[in-house]
């Protein structure tokens, strides 16, 4: 069974760098794992997911983009403030073709430069509606829908739509997307899922975007923590690396069974190596002890050796499943 049963809006942020669009992807497919259909939403005009899954530029056209096992699939889509403008104007105003002519004389700059929060209205109110968007027989066209969002740093005012538009409209259509949106995101059918990696900076952001978010009201989601890797020292090595105690004896007989020079000074080198592997070590327990205080549940994900290539993120999305994120 899945963590996240009854959840249609999966948000996937993190600290820039940390594998955000990575595990976005990841998770998309995991979750496309049962013969799912899947929406993965980019907002951020980067072109990161179209890379990830070697398919040409994505656009405002939601279409498919990979197949998972067992018949699932995962499409698709580039969220511009521009288009997502257009069809806006285009349904609330019946604005139609008059909304490209309104573009031309630089509407759609100039409101979403007034009203900065206007924009990401109209890039959450995209993805809203793909939420809930049904097919002609009824059902829910995706199962669920995934956001590669803004990084943590911006990821809850984001997401706190309603805050920045209820100064720019207290009534009308703006308002009442504003709220739909708003209603979404505070309710179970919403989780926000936060990236990071063993190391101070990310752990922190994730610490202060995860009580941010509680004091939203936005619902938290998991931990991913990414790009783990595999210590080299068990507890006793790491005790002796630590204090400087490992057996240079040791060492030495060790280099020499793998043919491998063995002086004095390797010997030495090996053993600063050592002391600093094992204060990593240290550092990345300590991460581990402030994200587990967090109560939320926790996904690890290796650090992959040759990078993040199409094959690699089914992998991941593998391992997703195998720890109950889908
Ligand atoms: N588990 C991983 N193992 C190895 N490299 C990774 C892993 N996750 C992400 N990366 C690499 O780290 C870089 C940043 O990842 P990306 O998903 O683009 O991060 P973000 O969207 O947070 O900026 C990319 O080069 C990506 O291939
Ligand atoms: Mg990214």
């Amino acid at each position: 069974m899945s963590d996240w049963e009854g959840v249609r809006l999966h948000v996937v942020t993190g600290k820039g760098g940390t594998g955000k669009t990575t595990v976005a992807a990841a998770l998309a497919l995991a979750l496309a794992g049962d013969g799912h259909k899947i929406l993965l939403v980019e907002v951020e005009e980067r072109q990161g997911l179209a890379h990830l899954f070697d398919v040409g530029p994505l656009d405002y056209t939601e279409r498919r983009i990979a197949s998972a096992p067992g018949g699932g699939e995962v499409h698709g889509l580039a969220v511009d403030a521009r288009e997502a403008m257009h069809e806006y104007l285009a349904i609330f105003y019946r604005l139609g073709r008059a909304a490209r002519a309104l573009d031309k004389v630089g509407f759609v700059e100039f409101a979403t430069t007034i009203a900065p929060g206007l924009r990401d209205v109209l890039l959450t109110g995209k993805t809203y509606e793909a939420t809930r968007r049904k097919d002609p027989q009824g059902e829910f066209q995706y199962d669920a829908v995934v956001l590669d969002a803004p990084p943590t740093g911006r990821v809850t005012r984001f997401l706190d739509v309603n805050t920045s538009v209820s100064s720019l409209a207290r009534v009308g259509p703006i308002h009442r997307q504003a709220t739909a949106i708003t209603s979404l995101l505070h309710s179970p059918r919403t989780a926000v899922h936060v990236v990071t990696l063993l190391e101070d900076m990310p752990v922190q952001e994730t610490v202060d975007t995860i009580e941010e978010l509680r004091q939203a009201r936005i619902p938290v989601g998991a931990v991913v923590i990414n790009q783990v890797r595999q210590p080299h020292l068990d507890d006793v090595h790491q005790q002796a690396a630590r204090a400087g105690e490992l057996d240079p004896e040791l060492i030495r007989a060790g280099l020499s069974a793998a043919a491998l020079p063995d002086s004095a000074a390797i010997v030495e080198r090996l053993r600063v190596e050592a002391a600093e592997h094992a204060e990593r070590l240290d550092a990345e327990r300590a991460a581990r002890a402030s994200l587990g205080a967090l109560d939320r549940p926790t996904y690890n994900l290796p650090r992959l050796p040759e990078g993040v290539d199409p094959t690699a993120v089914y992998e991941l999305a593998e391992m997703l499943r195998e720890q109950g994120a889908a």
